[in-house]
């Protein structure tokens, strides 16, 4: 089977509608389906191998991007509050997608500067004041 075949898309659309529909009852601030599609397509043209999120919340847009990606590729994802990261990692391990995803839960302001390796794709959707340090802080 190779990799651009998704065997488990089912699944991940299920977590993905799941999420979806706590977040209106909840008003869970997730990219959603219209935006989502907006980033999917970013993903489609770079096929990233190594992305970096900042600002996970409950995994949605990790699964989005994930569920577009082939199983070498990483998303390394950062969510400052313990409950969220939880959370996501539960729907991340629901959700079967191929790439791996790490979810470190702290301060991405923290965080960033200690991670090794490059990203090829970032995406931030955090706390907006703090977008430039983020950017800034990846660039090396
Ligand atoms: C808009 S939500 C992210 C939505 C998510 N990307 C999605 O589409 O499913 C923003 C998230 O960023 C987190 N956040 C805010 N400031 C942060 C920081 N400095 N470091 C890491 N996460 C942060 C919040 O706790 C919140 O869960």
């Amino acid at each position: 089977m190779t990799v651009t075949e998704k065997p488990f898309n089912r699944s991940t659309d299920e977590v993905l509608h799941k999420i979806e529909t706590l977040a209106k009852f909840e008003f869970l601030p997730i990219i959603g389906p219209n935006k989502g599609r907006f980033l999917v397509e970013e993903i489609l043209k770079a096929k990233p191998k190594h992305v970096l999120e900042v600002g996970t919340l409950t995994g949605y847009s990790a699964i989005l991007m994930g569920k577009e990606l082939p199983e070498f590729a990483e998303i390394v994802t950062i969510e400052i509050h313990r409950d969220e990261a939880k959370q996501a990692e539960e729907n991340i391990n629901e959700a079967n997608i191929l790439p791996k995803i790490r979810i470190i839960s702290g301060d991405a302001l923290e965080v960033i500067p200690t991670l090794r390796g490059k990203f090829d794709f970032v995406f931030v959707d955090a706390e907006k004041s703090e977008y430039f340090q983020y950017i800034k802080l990846t660039e090396p």
